[in-house]
């Protein structure tokens, strides 16, 4: 080798593990297998029309520059003018700092809070990219294992526990992935008050906000105060994955600091993408996104059934995002397993407990709900011949 090898930070880093289930998947479905896929983490359905338009029309007048690093004003100011409208929460255009995606929203903020050897906090399972990140900070995740009991999400007593002088970030999201819960208001206020007494701040991923399917969706914003960061993106609620756009609304004080640090990170968030999602907003586009829902919460209502009815447990009100996360202890220890043998005898693909952290990972299976109602319907036929029950 005449390179030195990969710093230690980078070699920590670890893979996702559906990442084999998925080339396992394609491998089968080049071979002439079907398969249905219910381990994918991004929405079915195209970008919505009025976006694409207002894409086109970017491309066409030449918008191909660089914009500012904190993004468009307009884009700024429109997403503080959704806060005010869909939430009566008071955002002034000033602390919204648009980014490639929330990806790019978690890595100037853990940038921004984290010095060598802190502590962050996040809940076990949770999305598995926020270790790493945290520790590309230099920084150390501290785990909260949550379960049912829970409601897989963290405790203020958990919380209060981890807190230290030296760990006095708590990064929640609401809904979460894997599990789809939410954080009730009442919850989130008790967290605050514990990430208060030590002086912290609230990092709040609200990525799947816009898919609630029980209350209409809160935001953590609501609570005020200059020690909570939300992270957002146009990712998921908006169907736009592919043209990373998303956005941090942060105290005034740090938005200069995300500003130097996204000129450094990333100059900006790509310019025709920022011109599209402007579109996002506009009632045409709403309409479209809320019908979108709609189906999400159909399929969620369907798919909880069916795994009941097979014999998985899912976890405690998914209210939200477009995942169940499903305890499959009546049918093994280790649903890593179960994963690689759903896929080579039933082909479905389906993602293990193990990508989304430790704790009671090989219980439990993750299941998105990103194809048809008649793929699911599918999947959910041949899972049942699989485990030789009764059929859903
Ligand atoms: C909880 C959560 N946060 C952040 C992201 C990153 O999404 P993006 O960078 O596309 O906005 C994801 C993607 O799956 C996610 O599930």
């Amino acid at each position: 080798m005449s390179y030195p090898p990969a710093s230690a930070r980078a070699s920590a880093v670890e893979p996702f593990f559906v990442m084999q289930i998925l080339a396992r998947a394609r491998e089968l479905e080049a071979a002439g297998r079907d398969i249905v896929h219910m381990e994918i983490g991004e929405p079915d359905f195209v970008t919505p029309e009025p976006v694409l338009r207002a894409a086109r029309a970017a491309i066409d007048a030449g918008k191909t520059h660089y914009t500012p690093a904190t993004g468009l004003p307009e884009l700024r100011e429109a997403i503080a003018g959704y806060y005010a409208t869909r939430f009566g929460v008071q955002v002034a255009p000033g602390q919204v700092v648009v980014t490639p995606g929330s990806s790019g929203a978690l890595q100037l903020v853990l940038a921004a809070l984290v010095d060598p050897g802190d502590g962050v906090l996040l809940s076990d399972p949770g999305y598995p990219c926020n270790r790493h990140l945290i520790r590309l900070a230099g920084g150390e995740a501290i785990a909260l294992p949550v379960g049912l009991e829970e409601g897989f999400q963290p405790t203020a007593s958990q919380v209060e526990a981890a807190l230290g002088p030296r760990a006095r970030v708590l990064l929640v999201a609401s809904p979460a992935n894997p599990t789809g819960t939410l954080i009730g208001p009442a919850r989130l206020g008790s967290l605050l008050e514990a990430v208060r007494r030590h002086r912290g701040a609230l990092v709040a991923d609200e990525i799947y906000q816009g898919l609630v399917y029980g209350d209409s969706p809160g935001t953590a914003l609501a609570l005020g105060g200059d020690d909570v960061l939300v992270v957002n993106s146009f990712s998921k609620f908006f169907g736009m994955t592919g043209w990373r756009v998303g956005w941090v609304v942060a105290p005034h004080d740090l938005v200069p600091v995300l500003d130097r640090l996204a000129q450094n990170l990333f100059l900006a968030a790509p310019t025709v993408s920022q011109h599209a999602a402007l579109a996002a907003f506009a009632p045409e586009t709403l309409a479209i996104l809320e019908q979108r829902r709609q189906v999400f919460r159909e399929r969620r209502n369907y798919l909880a059934g069916a795994l009941s009815a097979l014999g998985f447990e899912v976890a405690a009100r998914p209210d939200g995002a477009f995942y169940l996360y499903a305890d499959c202890t009546r049918f093994t220890e280790d649903s890593f397993a179960l994963s690689e043998a759903l896929l080579e005898e039933a082909g479905v693909a389906v993602t293990p407990g193990r990508d989304f952290g430790r704790h009671g990972a090989q219980r439990y299976l993750r299941f998105a709900y990103t194809t048809s109602l008649d793929r699911l319907r599918e999947g959910m036929m041949r899972i049942a011949g699989f485990l030789g029950g009764a059929g859903a």
